[in-house]
């Protein structure tokens, strides 16, 4: 029998451990099993800690299909999209969306980045105490709206999308977690994502009618969209759930990888200096292109090592459709499977203490323990259709802020992951000390 994590209460099992410190709750569950039961008020997961479970759960996507928790929630919202979508339709969706994130793509997309990215930087003064998810945020959100549609929106249509996305996000996960009959309800949290939600899809409507009609492809990833899906795809609002799709699954986790990225180099000032050194020998003061990403191997190793520590995505679910097998477990049908990349990526076994942060662990002469045991973007067919899009915009903005900006730590400032869909450090401050005053 599978076993079941101690702890577990009447009625409510394991959910108030869960609500008060999940990371530390999720870190202990391999000293009781490779596969371990948790109870979360009624509802049971099974969540799998050993790597190579993992990906066999990950590679197997039919057995294993997405479902679970919050999903149908997600559906009513992103629609039947490439993220949501079982396995039954998720080869055609995907075929749909993959040459927005052809390599060559990314090229392109990259100096748009480095552009919005710069923008936000430039606007940032010595001594300024950084509320850092927030501003993170902005600049995910600028670099998304950029790389989706180019210059060709109006400043003002741009902002009043990328506002109503974002307000249709924030709602989103609330809504979730609140019992069906709440959600219904006319509060002004629930008009508000109700609003946001309509006038998001009558002006993506505008605007995917006025690029077909222009046939124009402006390089960007609507273009990429627009050219994939035909006409008729239209009326059902693929390309737009599409866009929507791309914002909830890329802006957050982006921005939030790059929260803990500037977490990380300023508790490490040691590990900042050496990032010092390769930004000013490569770049020298200019603009990183992406040509130079492969240049800066320590920047890559830095990124590399806290989506490790801090996975994003750190928790998903699955849901069993057929009886199956997992290592020496039956799971019967309408089960439900968690996979943690913080489990797995935290295990002492297959990282040297792997609560410390040491970009150096990824040197091609330091061997890995396992190909299974990093999987910050998943696997199999599922595997995140982002990785390079959001992995090049992560190491430019650091190669960007590192090139001006040491980070310094506020003292009394404490950073709370709050329970979310995405791991973020929530109350991340930093103060920003200007490199070129401090060498003066
Ligand atoms: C550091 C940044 C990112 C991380 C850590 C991340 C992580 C992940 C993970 C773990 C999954 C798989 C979830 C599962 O199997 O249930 C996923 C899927 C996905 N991601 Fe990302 N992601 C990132 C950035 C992005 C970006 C920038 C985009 C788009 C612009 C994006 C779009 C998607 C989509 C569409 C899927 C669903 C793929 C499918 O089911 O075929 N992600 N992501």
């Amino acid at each position: 029998m599978i076993p079941t994590a101690p702890g577990a209460r009447p009625l409510v099992g394991h959910l108030p451990s869960f609500l008060k410190q999940p990371f530390a709750f999720l870190a202990r569950l391999p000293e009781h099993g490779d596969v371990v039961r948790i109870r979360l008020g009624p509802k049971t997961a099974v969540v799998v800690c050993d790597p190579g479970l993992t990906r066999r759960v990950l590679v197997d996507d039919r057995t294993f299909d997405k479902g679970g928790l919050f999903l149908e929630r997600e559906r009513e919202w992103l629609g039947d999209s490439v993220a949501t979508c079982t396995h039954g339709t998720h080869r055609h969706k995907r075929r749909l969306a993959q040459p927005a994130f052809h390599p060559r793509r990314i090229a392109g997309y990259a100096d748009t980045m480095t552009t919005q990215i710069a923008a936000v930087v430039d606007g940032w003064h010595s001594g300024r105490i950084l509320d850092v998810c927030p501003e993170m945020f902005t600049i995910a959100s600028r670099v998304f709206g950029a790389a989706m549609f180019s210059s060709t929106l109006p400043a003002a249509a741009l902002h009043r999308v990328i506002g109503d996305l974002t307000t249709t996000f924030d709602g989103t996960f609330h809504r979730t977690l609140l019992p069906d009959a709440v959600g219904r309800l006319p509060i002004p949290g629930t008009r508000r994502y109700h609003t946001a939600n309509r006038r998001l899809r009558a002006t993506m409507n505008g605007i995917i009618a006025e690029r077909r009609a222009s046939g124009v492809d402006n390089g960007d990833l609507l273009s990429a969209l627009l050219a994939a899906h035909d006409r008729d795809s239209d009326a059902r609002g693929d390309v737009s759930d599409a866009v929507v799709t791309f914002f909830v699954a890329g802006a957050e986790t982006t921005s939030a990888a790059l929260s803990w990225v500037l977490y990380s180099l300023a508790r490490q000032p040691d590990i900042e200096a050496r990032l010092h050194a390769e930004v000013d020998a490569v770049l020298a003061g200019r603009l990183p292109e992406y040509g130079d990403l492969e240049r800066l191997p320590l920047a890559s190793r830095i990124v590399t090592e806290t989506l490790r520590l801090y996975p994003p995505a750190w928790f998903f679910t699955r849901r069993v459709t057929t009886a199956a097998g997992l290592g020496p477990y039956e799971l019967p049908a309408g089960s439900t499977i968690a996979l943690s990349p913080y489990v797995i990526q935290r295990r002492p076994d297959l990282f040297d203490a792997p609560d410390r942060f040491d970009p150096d662990r990824w040197l091609p002469e330091r061997a890995v323990s396992s190909p299974d045991a990093l999987l910050p973007f998943g696997g199999g067919a599922r595997k995140c259709i982002g990785e390079a899009f959001g992995m090049t915009e992560v190491v430019l903005a650091l190669a960007i802020i590192a090139s001006r900006w040491r980070l310094a730590t506020v003292p009394g400032v404490r950073v709370r992951p709050p329970l979310s869909v995405s791991l973020v450090p929530g109350g991340l401050r930093l103060r920003l000390v200007d490199r070129r005053s401090a060498r003066d």
